[in-house]
């Protein structure tokens, strides 16, 4: 889907759920609107603060897989009548990258970065790489350099859209228990726990473990004699070290239990260029790990 068509999936969301609430969270470089759908509990309002999941896809331009596999679980999440979701806030911005996404689309599909000038620098590579724009860690393993395609930006939250999502999670971690943050790229079908920018050991890793190993179980399993996509559970530093992103700065300023890049299909064979047969079953695979990872997040 085109930017503008996701907008308007999002719009036919909240008209027809009434648990559903759709609002603009800022403006990118392009002044194109940062999304956010909150799916309120459809347990009736008590007093004490109730648990949230926080889901953000489409930060990098070119990981295609991970807004239309998020607007698929919004789509699972926003119809859901079990106890999954009865008592609980779910947040989600699907594309956090409205102006990479469509310079990707329309003019370079490999495209990373937002398409940010900074009007200082007078310099002919736009864009910030965004997830490495937080300030968790700031400048391990990402450049300096404006022409990179990990580019960190001048300084943490340089960029509209850091600064949008940084709002808005700090604002839900005040009203609500945060309990679980998951960040959606691609590719490679790994599950990542905090830290990306230290060797070092994060708070709460064995439980971020445990349940992310239940999360890949089940999306395992498959569904219709399809067998599912095996995903791994490490840690991001396994990768290689990395600073400025989501779930670092989640789990570092804001505490949360538990953090998690997901790293969607496939393996490497089409990479970033993953057609769109692909959707569907990458779908089913992470609503499954979902419906288990859930419940061993919140609250007991
Ligand atoms: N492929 C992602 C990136 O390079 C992985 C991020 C993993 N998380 C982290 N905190 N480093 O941005
Ligand atoms: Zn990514």
């Amino acid at each position: 889907m085109t930017y503008v068509e996701i907008a308007w999936y999002l719009h036919e969301l909240a008209a027809k759920s009434p648990r559903v609430e759709l609002k603009s969270i800022g403006k990118t470089f392009e002044n194109r609107d940062i999304w956010l759908v909150h799916i309120k509990p459809t347990a009736k309002e008590g007093t004490k603060k109730r648990d949230a999941i926080w889901m953000e896809g489409g930060i990098h331009a070119r990981e295609w897989i991970s807004e239309a596999v998020t607007l698929q679980l919004l789509d699972k999440l926003a119809s859901d009548d079990t106890t999954l979701t009865r008592n609980i806030d779910i947040y989600c911005v699907p594309i956090a990258n409205p102006d990479g996404y469509e310079y990707s689309r329309n003019t370079d599909r490999l495209w990373r970065k937002n398409r940010a000038i900074d009007p200082s620098m007078e310099r002919d590579c736009p864009g910030v790489d965004l997830n490495r724009n937080w300030s968790t860690g700031y400048g391990v393993g990402a450049s300096t350099n404006p022409c990179s395609e990990v580019y960190q930006g001048s300084a943490p939250f340089s960029e509209l859209e850091t600064r949008a999502l940084k709002k808005e999670m700090t604002r839900v971690s005040s009203v609500n228990n945060l309990r679980l943050v998951m960040a959606v790229h691609s590719f490679g079908q790994k599950l990542y726990h905090p830290w990306g920018f230290t060797k070092k050991e994060a708070p709460n890793t064995a439980e971020m473990k445990k349940a992310g190993l239940a999360f890949a179980q089940a999306a395992a399993k498959g569904s219709r004699g399809r067998k599912g996509a095996q995903y791994e559970v490490t840690s991001s530093s396994e990768l290689y070290l990395a600073s400025g992103a989501t779930d670092d700065w989640a789990k570092a300023t804001l505490d949360v239990p538990y953090a998690y890049t997901l790293e969607l299909p496939d393996e490497g064979l089409h990479g970033f260029v993953l057609p769109s047969n692909f959707i569907k079953p990458a779908a089913q695979d992470v609503w499954r790990g979902m419906k288990k990872l859930i419940p061993m997040v919140l609250n007991k």
